[in-house]
């Protein structure tokens, strides 16, 4: 069942269903408090993190009217939002202009604007510990702040990808010691946030929004509040199932890369093209979906999430093992590439040690400033342990900070005549590939970006 965008409904009074006495009646209207301020756009809404997920969610409810405050433990963020000046690419500086001067946005370090807040999303990191265990440290820190400022009719998403249980196990009780129940004085949901920065075709406002609550009412206000702001609302039953949703996806996608760049070491080793092979298998209509082998994985996402569900199902019992397999095979990837690296080069009769490789493109994937887990970091590390000299160029990524060091990004046709081998390692779509096939003297191509230039001295992954 799917709820349609509410934007064009005019705003009214909410349906109040006729409550019995006492307590059901109080319960009933705290809902229905809540319900009709979010229906004719009056709910203060807030937004507890503001990155690539939280501050494009905000500015979503100010286009649709809401009063959105967003809460940023990062001063410097905040600075520069209020200022006027957007750091995620896919939040354009005139719109958020627009919404500080309609005083439709405003940002904060100060927790205690929760108060005045009638929804409150939760968008903060969730990465793994270093043992690859959930790091949970982000979603607890802004659930006590949230549960400081608890009081009745607020609602409180948390769209933070997680384990199955987090909003239910960790984050209920973290809210209910503050004194208030939920489902009758304060309303609950996980929604999985399913933004892809940098794809113009699918963005928050259109790509539909699973939500599941503590109780029905959650769910149903959980639904109500999205469906005022975004095109299409997916109610499910439960918070788990919302939390368990995003794992599937995200662990469909780790380990159908994981599957193709197995099928990529395979074809490599029997002299076969992978990409040929792809692009032939795509063309049967039914039952087959491409994907394609690359570097590695990268993002905050893909290679992280699903470590999140292996570690909470050996709670239960399960290995995960498609998880842990894929991981290791997309792990290995860097070491392939670099392999494939010194292979060229020694067919061009150079060591590896003591070469020049320019790496094109930092980012974990083409068009975005996301370098976040990025292959190209492991790649350029892996090159310098064994005697390489790197640079790298990326018209996304000016600077890169690795292991403590500052590298800038260099022009990419200067610096592929000079190298004794180029790597594209991510695919950005303003390389201009003819002029560096054309300087360069050996090349390396993890993307199939070439594959418009048939030149020997081209090496395909
Ligand atoms: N980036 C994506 O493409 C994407 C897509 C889907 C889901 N997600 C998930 O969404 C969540 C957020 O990811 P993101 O990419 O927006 O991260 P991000 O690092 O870009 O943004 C998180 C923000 O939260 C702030 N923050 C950290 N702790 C805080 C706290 N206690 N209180 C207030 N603010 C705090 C940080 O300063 C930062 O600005 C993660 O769980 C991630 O897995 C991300």
């Amino acid at each position: 069942m799917t709820v349609e965008r509410a934007n064009n409904r005019p705003a009214g009074p909410a349906a109040v269903p006729a409550a019995a006495t006492g307590a059901a009646s109080a319960r009933t209207s705290t809902a229905a408090a809540l319900e009709k301020k979010i229906d004719n756009r009056t709910a203060r809404v807030g937004v507890i993190g503001l990155g690539y997920v939280g501050l494009p969610l905000a500015m979503e409810f100010a286009k649709a009217g809401f009063s959105v405050t967003g809460i940023d433990i990062e001063p410097t963020k905040v600075f520069r939002l209020n200022s006027g000046e957007s750091y995620v690419q896919d939040v354009p500086e005139h719109l958020l202009r627009d919404w500080l001067s309609a005083g439709k946005f405003r940002a904060t370090t100060d927790f205690s604007a929760i108060a005045d807040l009638d929804t409150i999303n939760i968008a903060v990191p969730t990465p793994l510990r270093k043992t690859k265990d959930p790091d949970m440290s982000y979603i607890v820190s802004a659930c006590q702040e949230t549960a400081k400022y608890l009081g009745p009719g607020k609602l409180v998403i948390l769209e933070s990808t997680t384990y199955p249980g987090t909003t239910n196990e960790l984050v209920l009780p973290m809210l209910e010691a503050s004194g208030w129940k939920v489902g009758e004085d304060f309303f609950l949901c996980f929604s999985p946030e399913r933004v892809d920065p940098g794809n113009a075709q699918y963005q928050t406002a259109n790509i539909p929004k699973v939500v599941g609550g503590i109780t029905p009412a959650c769910t149903k206000l959980g639904a109500r509040f999205y469906a005022q702001a975004l095109d299409t609302v997916v109610p499910v039953s439960s918070t788990s199932v919302a939390e368990m949703v995003k794992l599937l996806e995200n662990t469909f996608r780790m380990i159908n890369i994981g599957l193709v760049n197995e099928m990529a070491l395979m074809c490599d080793r029997m002299g076969i093209n992978v990409w040929e092979v792809i692009d032939a298998a795509a063309t049967k209509p039914f039952g087959f979906m491409p994907f394609y082998p690359g570097p590695g994985l990268g993002g905050h996402c893909i290679p992280i999430d699903p470590f999140y569900l292996s570690w909470k199902t050996k709670q239960a019992g399960i290995e995960a093992r498609f998880i842990e397999l894929a991981g290791y095979i997309n792990g290995q990837m860097p070491h392939f590439v670099v392999d494939k690296i010194q292979n060229a080069l020694n067919d061009h009769s150079k060591p590896l040690k003591g070469s020049h490789v320019h790496i094109l493109g930092a980012a974990y994937k083409s068009n975005i400033d996301d370098v976040r887990e990025s292959p190209a970091l492991d790649i350029i590390l892996l090159l310098e342990r064994r005697g390489c000299r790197v640079t790298y160029s990326d018209p996304f990524v000016p600077v890169l900070l690795l292991d403590g060091r500052k590298l800038t990004a260099q022009d990419p046709a200067a610096m592929a005549a000079k190298a004794d081998c180029v790597v594209v390692v991510t695919d950005h779509s303003g390389f201009d590939y003819a002029a560096i096939v054309d300087c360069a003297r050996l090349i390396v191509d993890t993307r199939n970006a070439l594959k418009k230039f048939p030149s020997p001295k081209i090496v395909r992954l």
